[in-house]
Order: structure tokens, then C-alpha cells, then sequence
């Protein structure tokens, strides 16, 4: 079967954001709507690989056949991530995690009562880094959103997070990136440097799955 072309791999993928909370009823987060790393969950499972998407908290349903596994916060994230990454294959990471969690979350609603206040944020670990620490790595494969200098930041983070591909998105560019229905990436790996042009993020994922598929058997035949 040409069409099922993964038929022998298992992809992980992070998708969505994560929300960090503040105290019961507030949390930090992003615009990420899930909709790219979807496509992609969606895009692997239809050329044949076993799929277990790990989901921040989104509006979106999950292609039917993955597995879902549905986190809130990065540390969440970051534990799942760690725990499915060496079964697969082949490790995206699409979500857009928070880079800095709340130092003390507060346990009783904060009330309005100064007229300044201060939170104080410490980082999260990175979680696709410390995938591609693990002795029995995935290829990997991480995203880069970026409003400005894109390949210098998007080649930075392939070298410095030792990733095997990084898809670069200009999330300052109206109609694409965060939680738009359309795209645009550049794909780089250390060797070479691929452009999907603005499409639907079906379309998008499409290629993108084909792309990753052909530098991981690349790699494997090395
Ligand atoms: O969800 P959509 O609305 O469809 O939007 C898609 C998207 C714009 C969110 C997606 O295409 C995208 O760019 N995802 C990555 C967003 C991001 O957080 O990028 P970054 O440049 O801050 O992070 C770089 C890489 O490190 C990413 O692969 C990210 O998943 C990973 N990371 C970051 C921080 C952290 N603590 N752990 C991580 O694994």
C-alpha cells in the first residue's frame, strides 16, 4: 500500500497550548486552537501510523483512531511526552507550551484588592529537549513560532534543542500560524531547507508528513 506509507511507525505528537494557573479560577495561556498538530495527528494516522496525540486544552475533536491523551499544564505535558516519546517512531512537537508556570498558585480566588500586583514565573523544562536527551530517542521533530529573524531563531533552536527537523511558522503574519485554518512553514534540517507555502493546515500537514517521512528514512539508511 503506497498511500499507507507510515504502516510501520508510531508517531507522537504534542498539540495545543497549555494553561498555567494563577489561582481556582484564572490561568496563563496562548492562542493555540490544536489545529496544526491535529492535521498532522490526522495526516500520519491517514498514511498508516499508529498516532497517540497528547492534547492541551482545545475546541477541536481528535481524528477518529488516535490516541488522546488529554493534559492541561506543561509540567502535565511534559510528564506524558516523556513517557510515550520512546514508543514511537517519530516525535512532533506542535504545541505551543508555556515557557513559565506561576510560582505559587494561589489556593483561594486573588482578590482585586491592590492596585498593582506582581506574579512571579518560573520556566518550565522543555519538554522537546529533554526528549531528544533520552538515550532511546524518536526523530524529532519541533517547531519554531517566531515574529521576526525566523531561520536565524528556527536554525538556533534546531542546533540548541539537538532536534532532528524544526518547522518554522511567522506567527506575525495575519491569516497563518496561531489559530488560523491556513499555514506557512519552512521546514529546516541541518543539510537542507524546505518551503510548504501558505495553505489550509490539512494541506500543510499533508506535505509536512511526507517530508518528515522521507528525512527520517534518510536518516535510518544512513
Ligand atoms: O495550534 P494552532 O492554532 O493550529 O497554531 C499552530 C502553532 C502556531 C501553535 C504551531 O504551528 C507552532 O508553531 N507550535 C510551536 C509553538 C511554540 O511554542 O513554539 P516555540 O518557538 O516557543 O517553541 C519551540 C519548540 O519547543 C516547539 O516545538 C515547542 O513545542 C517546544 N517547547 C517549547 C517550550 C517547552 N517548555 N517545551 C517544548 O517542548
Amino acid at each position: 500500500f503506497a498511500d499507507k506509507y507510515l504502516q510501520d511507525q508510531h508517531w507522537v505528537i504534542t498539540a495545543g497550548p497549555t494553561r498555567e494557573a494563577i489561582d481556582p479560577v484564572r490561568y496563563i495561556s496562548n492562542y493555540s486552537s490544536g489545529k496544526m498538530g491535529y492535521a498532522i495527528a490526522h495526516a500520519a494516522l491517514r498514511a498508516g501510523a499508529k498516532v497517540t496525540l497528547i492534547s492541551g486544552p482545545v475546541n477541536i475533536s481528535a481524528p477518529r483512531g488516535c490516541e488522546l491523551i488529554e493534559v492541561t499544564s506543561a509540567e502535565q505535558m511534559y510528564q506524558q511526552a516523556l513517557t510515550y516519546a520512546p514508543q514511537g517512531t517519530t516525535f512532533i512537537a506542535c504545541a505551543a507550551v508555556a515557557d513559565y508556570r506561576v510560582a505559587d498558585i494561589a489556593k483561594e480566588k486573588i482578590k482585586k484588592d491592590n492596585e498593582h500586583m506582581q506574579l512571579s514565573l518560573v520556566k518550565n523544562q522543555d519538554i522537546v529537549a529533554d526528549v531528544a536527551k533520552l538515550a532511546n530517542k524518536p526523530f524529532i521533530v519541533g517547531f519554531a513560532a517566531e515574529t521576526q529573524n525566523i531561520a536565524h531563531y528556527a536554525r538556533g533552536k534546531l542546533k540548541r534543542k539537538n532536534l532532528d527537523l524544526i518547522a518554522a511558522n511567522d506567527v506575525a503574519k495575519a491569516g497563518q500560524g496561531f489559530n488560523s485554518d491556513d499555514n506557512a512553514l519552512t521546514l529546516y534540517s541541518a543539510f537542507d531547507e524546505i518551503e510548504i507555502p501558505l495553505a489550509n493546515k490539512q494541506v500543510i500537514a499533508t506535505k509536512l508528513v511526507s517530508l518528515i517521512n522521507q528525512h527520517y528514512l534518510a536518516k535510518s539508511t544512513k
